[in-house]
């Protein structure tokens, strides 16, 4: 049967007039809806294993907006949760985890294999939606990308510069590079689980690739990329991958060629008609509206929404923001970006 969903067809290479449309973090804060179920669960994490509840609020953004695609609701820092590190969320600050710098907390972390004891929750909430999903929308899985997760995982939360993770690539690089190949293998066991409970297209998420530089850009965010492409090729060849290495800059361009990736997602620091021309000639892209027009609406929303879709018009495109959709975004503000893209 010929691929009637729009998402696929855009990541098949398929120029479309009216370009498949969907927001990273679109199952969040912003909407109330979201807010009612998160409490239900108690807290995010509770409802990151309820797959009943995940599958819940997975599915709210598309009855309000019929988005083209809907991406399960979990986080990339259950697979350092899954590898043994313990994870826990501070209200208006964000993630905390247990801390790697030394070769004896990288011997405590449990093997791939053990991966699944944790994740089998996130694999059910697939097979949910699968269930229940319009068949117009695609369903897309995730994890964050070695380098980001490591990030987290040498720093225990999050960090400005990733100054934690740099720090010990330069001093205990055997450490850090062990660390890396753990993320990778088990990235490709959880993305492939992913695949077989009813993901049809994954993305991996290296939010922090932007502070890579020359040489680490090439080892630690595009061959990590490449060989869990690789990977996920060789057992599952017609499943797309997205990758999303943020602020990449010049490193965007032949991103996808190298990786192997279907698409490549963009933040907003690139301009559309930029990435039109060193990107988008490889394929399929992904991106890039400014979240924070989502905050404050009004003409200016409509106008970037039509020039972006305008400057990717030639070729493949996926319409989506530069990153997550803010908390304190207006919902309304979401119905006309989708009625500046579908006209
Ligand atoms: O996009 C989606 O709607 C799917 C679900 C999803 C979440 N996190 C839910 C979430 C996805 C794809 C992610 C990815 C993720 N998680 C990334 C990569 C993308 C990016 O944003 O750069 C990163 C770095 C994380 C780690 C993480 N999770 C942080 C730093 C935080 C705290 C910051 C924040 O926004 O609160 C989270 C929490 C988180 N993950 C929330 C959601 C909906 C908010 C939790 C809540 O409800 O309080």
């Amino acid at each position: 049967m010929a691929e009637t969903k729009k998402l696929m067809r855009a990541l098949a290479g398929e120029t479309q007039a009216v370009p498949p449309v969907w927001m990273m973090r679109q199952a969040g804060r912003y909407l109330p809806e979201y807010r009612a179920t998160r409490a239900q669960a108690g807290d995010f994490l509770s409802l990151c294993y309820n797959p009943e509840l995940a599958a819940e609020v997975t599915l709210q953004p598309i009855r309000r907006y019929g988005f083209d695609a809907a991406i399960l609701f979990a986080d990339i820092l259950l697979v350092p949760q899954a590898l043994g590190a313990d994870l826990w969320f501070v209200t208006g600050e964000g993630p905390r985890l247990s801390t790697i710098t030394s070769p004896s907390d990288f011997n405590a972390l449990k093997p791939i294999e053990a991966i699944h004891e944790t994740l089998s929750p996130i694999y059910e909430t697939l097979r949910i939606l699968t269930g229940a999903l319009p068949a117009e929308t695609a369903l897309i899985g995730f994890a964050g990308a070695p380098w980001t997760v490591a990030t987290y995982m040498i720093a225990g939360r999050g960090t400005p510069d990733q100054g934690p993770a740099h720090r010990l690539m330069a001093e205990d690089p055997a450490t850090f590079d062990a660390l890396m190949a753990r993320i990778t293998a088990a990235t490709v066991e959880y993305l492939s689980a992913q695949i077989v409970a009813g993901a049809e297209v994954v993305k991996l998420f290296d939010s922090w690739a932007g502070s890579l530089k020359g040489d680490a850009f090439t080892r630690y965010a595009l061959e990590p990329a490449r060989e869990i492409i690789a990977a996920l090729k060789a057992r599952h060849p017609e499943t797309p991958v997205i990758a999303f290495p943020r602020e990449a800059g010049e490193n965007y361009i032949g991103f996808a060629r190298a990786t192997g990736a279907d698409c490549v997602a963009l933040d907003n620091s690139v301009s559309a008609e930029w990435a039109a021309e060193h990107v988008q000639v490889d394929g399929c892209v992904q991106g890039n509206l400014a979240p924070n027009h989502m905050v404050t609406g009004g003409q200016a929303l409509i106008d970037e929404t039509r020039r972006i879709v305008k400057a990717f018009s030639n070729g493949p495109h996926i319409f989506n923001l530069g990153h997550g959709i803010p908390p304190d975004a207006n919902p309304d503000n979401v119905q006309v970006m989708i009625d500046a893209i579908r006209g």
